[in-house]
């Protein structure tokens, strides 16, 4: 198996769990390196996921978390506006960032509002190299890389078949998301962005998953890989944090 496990007994607790790691890789990233750099996912986990951050930053035993010092990227975002109800940045905001004191300047999101899908991604690279001072050629190095599972394979936005999977060079690209870009495009960091972060944790609930998290677990690996199959941190660790009906199978 790539990665370490993590199974608990459901969806609240895997809520809570999400929200203790969160908090912890903040504690050691700004204790470490002054600052530190998430890549939020969008989804019902995540959203139960930062509530539970919003609820308890302030008690956690290892003191309350300096927002100043966070810095909030997305994995992935719908091409719509920043209201929109499907909008990723919209359920963080409405879950997170409105209930703590993290400055403005700290939230680096996907600019979707650009009518073309492909310049906001454009754009959200420069911001990307902008902030990490990469030249040309490099790739951040984020603290902590949250992800998703879809029952597809798909993790971010990175969907089965679709380009956007294979894209080595660029550090967002615009995908056209389930359905072949019949719904609505999407905008995603690419897997060698995902794959420098220093930790990855992929957060998966549900029996609707269980099939596919057994197959990015335990195999088979037969080409072409899946999106999640391909996550595979070239440095960095990965943590599959699931519950119970998610891994029935686990022991
Ligand atoms: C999204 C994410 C997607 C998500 C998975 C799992 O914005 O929807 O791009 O990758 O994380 O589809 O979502 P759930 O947690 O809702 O099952």
């Amino acid at each position: 198996m790539r990665g370490r496990l993590h199974v608990v007994p459901d969806a609240d607790a895997l809520a809570r769990a999400a929200a203790g790691e969160f908090l912890a890789y903040a504690r050691e990233a700004i204790r470490a390196r002054g600052r530190f750099t998430v890549a939020l996912a969008g989804g019902d986990t995540p959203r139960a996921a930062y509530a539970q951050v919003a609820a308890t930053w302030r008690e956690w035993s290892g003191g309350p978390l300096d927002w100043s010092r966070v810095h909030l990227f997305w994995g992935d975002e719908r091409h719509v506006p920043p209201s929109d109800a499907r909008s990723n940045f919209r359920m963080a905001r409405e879950s997170l960032i409105v209930h703590v004191p993290l400055p403005r300047e700290n939230v680096h999101r996907v600019p979707a509002e650009m009518p073309d899908p492909r310049d906001a991604a454009s754009r959200y690279e420069v911001m990307l190299r902008d902030f990490f001072e990469l030249d040309d050629r490099a790739f951040p190095r984020l603290d902590l890389a949250l992800l998703g599972l879809g029952a597809d394979g798909h993790t971010a936005s990175l969907f089965p078949g679709d380009d956007a999977v294979d894209e080595e060079r660029h550090l967002a690209v615009a995908a056209p998301g389930p359905g072949n870009g019949v719904g609505e495009w999407r905008i995603t960091l690419t897997l060698p962005v995902l794959n420098r972060a220093a930790s990855v944790v992929v957060l998966v609930s549900g029996a609707g998953k269980t099939a596919m998290l057994h197959r990015a677990l335990e195999g088979p690996e037969t080409e072409p890989l899946l999106p999640i199959q391909r996550l595979r941190p070239e440095s960095g660790t990965l943590v599959w944090m699931v519950d119970r009906e998610a891994a029935p199978w686990v022991r």
